[in-house]
């Protein structure tokens, strides 16, 4: 049990993209080879901006578990949980709140993005949603979270909440350090070059999603906008065509620069069409081992069912650890 420690999370929000795979579950696959892994299905993070179709969550749930194994999660090496079902962490949220300087937690950019889109109906839960992903990696003394560019910050309140409960009381919390994916780690919407692929833009037409027909696929990615350059080279001025690059190498593990050498001579529609291809190969794969995990509701049961007790075993002596720190058990 000498091996670093590693936990992420997904939230289920059923818009599942190839933006996904690359940025973080491919990440989830190496490190999985070296660590011991727990990867959470975040629910609770899900609901800061509440799903208006019954049931719709449940579903997203089994779907992100099915996908999880069908890209190559193994249950021999990881664990895999889903955050509600395990109390500990809105528990721990609870305490960290009360921990946390409201003018810190106010700076957060992605909640001041998300305020400036869904206006009054922003909730106190989407204000509160980095502490309870502070508990959730305080929790287990991780020691590396891997996440996207735009969690990092989040991840610096963690550490920051943790160092005051530490300094005020006793260092009961590990620090954990962000692991932030370098070159593809922020796969972009296809129509709107400076935007995250992610369903909170409304075109889909931007987004390839990993459920998608293959009919789709191609379509979007031949009609993806791009410059007028006719030249595959990766840089600022051509934020598409780099966009597209990093798909393409996020998809073969090539080198942006074999790739740019590979097309030194061809237009973008030659391009477009191998990227397609690509594309399509990989999710035609992956697609029928979906299918395959998620008709086996008890296999997949089971899996969080194992999850949960793993969690558990880490986090019930710790909740009782900070309760006792914090004065608030039983004595
Ligand atoms: N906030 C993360 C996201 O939306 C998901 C998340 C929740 C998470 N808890 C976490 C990631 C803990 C890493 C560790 O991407």
């Amino acid at each position: 049990m000498s091996k670093p420690f590693v936990f992420s999370g997904i939230q289920p929000n059923g818009d599942l993209n190839i933006g996904h795979y690359i940025g973080a579950i491919k990440n989830w696959l190496k490190l999985q080879e070296e660590y011991d892994c727990l990867y959470s299905i975040v629910d609770l993070h899900a609901i800061t901006i509440p799903e208006k179709v019954k049931g719709k969550i449940n579903n997203n749930i089994y779907d992100l578990l099915a996908w999880f194994l069908a890209f190559g999660l193994d249950i021999n090496k990881s664990k895999i949980m889903l955050q509600s079902d395990n109390p500990d962490h809105p528990y721990l949220g609870w305490i960290l709140n009360c921990f946390t300087p409201f003018g810190l937690a106010n700076r957060m950019t992605q909640f001041k993005e998300k305020t400036s889109e869904l206006k009054e109906t922003i909730s106190c839960g989407l204000f509160n949603y980095p502490i309870l992903m502070a508990a959730d990696v305080l929790l287990y003394d991780c020691d590396i979270v891997p996440v996207g560019e735009d969690q990092k910050q989040h991840l610096e309140l963690a550490r920051d909440v943790a160092q005051r409960f530490n300094s005020m009381y006793e260092p009961i919390f590990k620090l954990p350090e962000p692991l932030i994916q370098k070159n593809g780690a922020r796969i972009k919407d296809l129509y709107h070059i400076e935007k995250k692929m992610s369903k909170s833009s409304k075109d889909e037409k931007g987004i390839i999603f990993i459920l998608d027909s293959k009919e789709n696929i191609y379509k979007k990615i031949l009609k993806a906008p791009t410059d007028s350059k006719n030249s595959i080279q990766f840089n600022n001025q051509q934020p598409e065509i780099a966009n597209l690059l990093n798909i393409y190498a996020g998809i073969t593990d090539l080198s942006i620069k074999d790739i740019e050498a590979k097309y030194k001579n061809s237009d973008y529609k030659q391009f477009k069409e191998d990227l397609a291809d690509i594309v399509w190969k990989f999710l035609e794969n992956i697609q029928s081992q979906y299918h395959k995990y998620i008709s086996d509701k008890s296999y997949l049961n089971k899996i969080l069912d194992e999850g949960l007790a793993f969690s558990q075993a880490i986090t019930n002596p710790k909740i009782k650890q900070v309760r006792k720190v914090l004065g608030i058990s039983k004595t």
